[in-house]
C-alpha cells in the first residue's frame, strides 16, 4: 500500500484566497488593512529565506507588512524599542521575530517584549498559558497547520494514540496541547527518549519535528498512520528533505506529508490567519 498525501500547498492556497477575500473586505467595511511586522536579526540563510516567503505571502494575500532586519552586533535595547514602537501603533496588528535569535540575546526577553494581542506567533509567556488552560488567544501556527491539516482529511482524533517527535516551544510542546484538546492520548519523545521505535510504531498519528533528516523510517511507522513531516533538513546535494524517510515511510503510512509543500506552506497560512484575526478583534 502506498500513502496518500497530503498536498500542503493546495490547502494553503484554497485558505489563502479566504484570508485575503477576507482582508479585502476588511478594507472596504473599515478602511484597515491587515498588518504583520517581522524582524530578524543576523543573516541566518534559512531565517532569510522564512522571512522572505512571509512578507511575499503578507503582499499576496492583500495584507500590509513591516520588514526589519538587523545585524548581529545589534544591541538587545534597540530590537525592545522598535518592538516599543510597533506596540504603540495601531496601524500594525502582528508582531513576529524570527527565531532562533542569536546566541548571545535574550529571547525570553524579546518575546515577553511582545504585546500579548500582538503576538501571532502565540510564543508570549501569556498566550503560551491560554493555550495550556485550553482557552489559546494565539495556536503557533506550525501546529496551528497541522491541526488544520488533520481537519481537511478527516483523520479521526478522538482516542487516537498520537505521537510527537520533539519538545521544542515551537512545535513539539503546542502540538501536544492541541492533540491532548482533540482527547488523543498524547506521548512527546525526544533526544533522549529510549526506544524511540517502539513509541513511534504505536501512533496512529506521528508528528516528527526534531530536525534530523530523514531519523524516522518506515520500519518506526505503524501500517495506515498519519505521517506528519516538520522536518525542514538541507541535504549534500543542496534538495530539502523532512524527518521522515519519505521514500520507505510512504509504503506503510496511510497519509504523509511530503517535504517540500506539506507543513511548510501551512506554517505561513496560518501566520496570515492570526494576523487576520488579530486585525479583526480590534475592530470589536
Ligand atoms: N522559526 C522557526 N519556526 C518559527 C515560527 O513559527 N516563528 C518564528 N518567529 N520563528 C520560527
Amino acid at each position: 500500500m502506498t500513502a496518500r498525501i497530503i498536498d500542503g500547498n493546495a490547502l494553503s492556497a484554497r485558505i489563502r484566497e479566504l484570508l485575503a477575500t477576507s482582508a479585502q473586505g476588511m478594507k472596504v467595511s473599515h478602511g484597515v488593512t491587515p498588518c504583520l511586522a517581522v524582524i530578524l536579526v543576523g543573516e541566518d540563510p534559512a531565517s532569510q529565506v522564512y522571512v522572505r516567503n512571509k512578507v511575499a505571502a503578507c503582499e499576496k494575500a492583500g495584507f500590509r507588512s513591516i520588514k526589519q532586519v538587523y545585524p548581529l552586533d545589534v544591541e538587545l535595547v534597540t530590537v525592545l524599542a522598535k518592538i516599543a514602537e510597533l506596540n504603540a501603533d495601531p496601524s500594525v496588528h502582528g508582531i513576529l521575530v524570527q527565531l532562533p535569535l542569536p546566541k548571545h540575546f535574550d529571547a525570553e526577553a524579546v518575546l515577553e517584549a511582545i504585546a500579548p494581542e500582538k503576538d501571532v506567533d502565540g510564543f508570549h509567556a501569556e498566550n503560551v498559558g491560554a493555550l495550556m488552560q485550553g482557552n489559546p488567544r494565539f495556536i503557533p501556527c506550525t501546529p496551528h497547520g497541522i491541526m488544520k491539516m488533520l481537519e481537511a482529511e478527516k483523520v479521526p482524533l478522538k482516542g487516537a494514540e498520537a505521537v510527537i517527535v520533539g519538545r521544542s516551544n515551537i512545535v513539539g510542546k503546542p502540538m501536544a496541547m492541541l492533540l491532548l484538546a482533540q482527547s488523543c492520548t498524547v506521548t512527546v519523545c525526544h533526544s533522549q527518549s529510549k526506544e524511540l521505535a517502539f513509541h513511534t510504531k504505536c501512533a496512529d498519528i506521528l508528528v516528527a519535528a526534531v530536525g534530523r533528516a530523514k531519523m524516522i523510517t518506515g520500519a518506526m511507522i505503524k501500517p495506515g498512520a498519519t505521517v506528519i513531516d516538520v522536518g525542514i533538513n538541507r541535504q549534500a546535494d543542496g534538495k530539502l528533505c523532512g524527518d521522515v524517510d519519505f521514500e520507505s515511510a510512504k509504503e506503510v503510512a496511510g497519509l504523509i506529508t511530503p517535504v517540500p509543500g506539506g507543513v511548510g506552506p501551512m506554517t505561513i497560512t496560518m501566520l496570515l490567519a492570526n494576523t487576520l484575526e488579530a486585525a479583526e478583534r480590534t475592530l470589536k
